[in-house]
């Protein structure tokens, strides 16, 4: 597994994600509950650069006509369609879906974050 330089710890930490290239891909590194997460920035659905939708929260699954938001700022809704996508797992958030975000792990060393590759 080789690692590559994305960020500093600063730069996510302050504007909450960035998109970076590695090895001729573009990934978005986001900050999410303390955590760091690489997500490839291509839509499972159609290949939009997903990694530049809005994050937000989403409605959680209630009873008939309860309305419950959660999930604030962990949420990336994609462009194109609106698809969400948790950013914690890469889950695409629809019922039975087995769509997913491509994921890499990271690591963090001396204030830089770094993606893992092969
Ligand atoms: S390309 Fe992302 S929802 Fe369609």
């Amino acid at each position: 597994m080789n690692k590559y330089l994305a960020a500093t710890v600063e730069e996510i930490n302050v504007a909450g994600k960035k998109i970076v290239t590695v090895k001729e891909m573009e990934i978005g590194v986001f900050y999410i509950g303390g955590q760091y997460y690489a997500w490839r920035n291509m839509c499972p659905h159609a290949g939009a650069p997903v990694c530049k939708g809005l994050i937000n929260g989403t409605t959680l699954p209630t009873h008939v006509y309860e309305y419950e938001f959660g999930c604030e700022g962990q949420i990336l809704r994609c462009p194109w369609h609106g698809w969400e996508f948790d950013l914690t797992d890469g889950r695409h958030l629809a019922a039975d879906s087995k769509a997913k975000l491509r994921g890499y792990p990271t690591a963090v060393e001396e204030g830089l974050i770094y993606i893992m590759m092969a």
